[in-house]
């Protein structure tokens, strides 16, 4: 058994347990933006595989000593890198977290860095390259008081870049959070699903990627276990085999998504595309006013825009109230949810809420209003 450390959005940390939970780890322990759990190397592997509202996983290695530069480069020698790092796989450190002395994260990752390689060079007469876009051992390292927990990253790139959306909307979610929205709403994959407002289509893909019982990851590149010195080939291969084999073929529901910008349309179906599962989902492009319910019920979700980043103030008055109307008079029978963090938009859809569940969307705190329309 190892443990651990997932990091997640603020906000997600319950339901990011509940999915390890379901993925098989013990032990688990909800944190600040993240979450403690144990498990075996499959679970590692599946983990990065199957989340589909995690950032990364970590693996701490080391609880060090670092009241100050000197004292944490002394501390980072003291580990045998060679279980870990091979001169001839390149290398890269990020930090996280600062004390008094330590309070530069680019300046503390250098300080690991430069002690890594000279821990090489002593021992092997060279020393690993440092490739920061694509390194082969990715350490992180994260201060909290005087003490630095070293861990190895392994997925190296964040896994809510699924590898299907090269293709970006205005102002798109973050693979991550749709799945986590989806979560917290009502809606199940019998369940028809709509998004009126869906820009490149991140909330209608996630669904229908959970619809479907399709791995996340099978659509990326690497993880950073990949290049890792104890890599299980056989294993992960094994895995990913019998994640192709648990897809399903049809999703037993209608999943839709419209936006009035044929562009984004566009960019939503270049997305679908790249899943392999344009066929599942139907969008298309019209504007709020013409929108139909596709199903006698079914589950509404939807993140229009609120100011911070797209819209003006009246433009934006006009399309809450047509929420509402639209809401009201087109779909009963349905559930609806809008992801907004503006609370005097929300007054103007001018229907009652039945649940207001906070979100974080990045650094801008949301609400994810409930309607339940009769
Ligand atoms: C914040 S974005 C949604 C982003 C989306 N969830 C994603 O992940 O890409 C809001 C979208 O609402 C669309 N929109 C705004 N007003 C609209 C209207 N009246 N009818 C249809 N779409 C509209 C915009 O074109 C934009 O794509």
């Amino acid at each position: 058994m190892a443990n651990y450390f997932a990091t997640v959005a603020r906000g997600l940390e319950e339901i990011a347990a509940q999915e390890l939970s379901d993925l098989g780890a013990t032990n688990i322990i909800p944190d600040f933006t993240g979450v403690h759990f144990q498990g075996d190397k499959k679970l590692l592997y599946k983990v990065n595989l199957w989340a589909r509202t995690i950032f990364r996983v970590l693996v701490p290695i080391a609880e060090v000593k670092s009241y100050n530069a000197q004292q944490l480069y002394r501390s980072v020698y003291n580990i045998d890198w060679s279980k870990y790092l091979h001169p001839k796989m390149t290398l890269a450190v990020n930090c996280t977290g600062k004390n008094k002395q330590l309070n530069h994260s680019h300046f503390t990752a250098l300080q690991i860095k430069n002690s890594i390689v000279d821990w090489q060079y002593k021992k092997y007469g060279r020393r690993s390259d440092i490739d920061v876009k694509n390194p082969d051992l990715l350490v992180n390292g994260h201060i909290n008081n005087n003490k630095c927990t070293l861990s190895l990253d392994s997925s190296a790139s964040s896994l809510h870049r699924r590898g299907y959306r090269p293709a970006m909307g205005l102002a798109p979610l973050k693979e991550t959070l749709a799945a986590a929205i989806i979560v917290m709403t009502e809606w199940t994959p019998e369940l028809a699903f709509f998004d009126p407002l869906c820009g490149s289509g991140t909330l209608p893909i996630e669904a229908a990627l959970k619809a479907l019982n399709i791995a996340p990851g099978l659509y990326r590149d690497k993880f950073g276990f990949e290049s890792w010195l104890d890599f299980d080939l056989l294993l992960w291969e094994e895995m990913i085999e019998e994640a192709k084999e648990q897809q399903l073929s049809k999703i037993p529901t209608v999943i839709f998504g419209s936006d009035r910008n044929y562009q984004i349309i566009e960019q939503a179906n270049i997305n679908a595309r790249n899943c392999g599962i344009k066929n599942q989902i139907s969008f298309k492009t019209q504007d709020l006013s013409e929108i139909v319910a596709p199903a006698d019920r079914g589950v509404i979700i939807c993140n229009p825009p609120y100011g911070k980043r797209l819209g003006t103030e009246t433009e934006l008055v006009e399309l809450y109230k047509l929420l509402g109307d639209t809401f009201k008079q087109k779909f009963t029978g349905w559930t609806a949810y809008i992801l907004t963090g503006s609370t005097a938009l929300t007054k103007k859809v001018g229907l009652r809420t039945s649940q207001r569940i906070k979100v974080y969307n990045g650094m801008i705190p949301c609400t994810l209003l409930k309607y339940k329309l009769y």
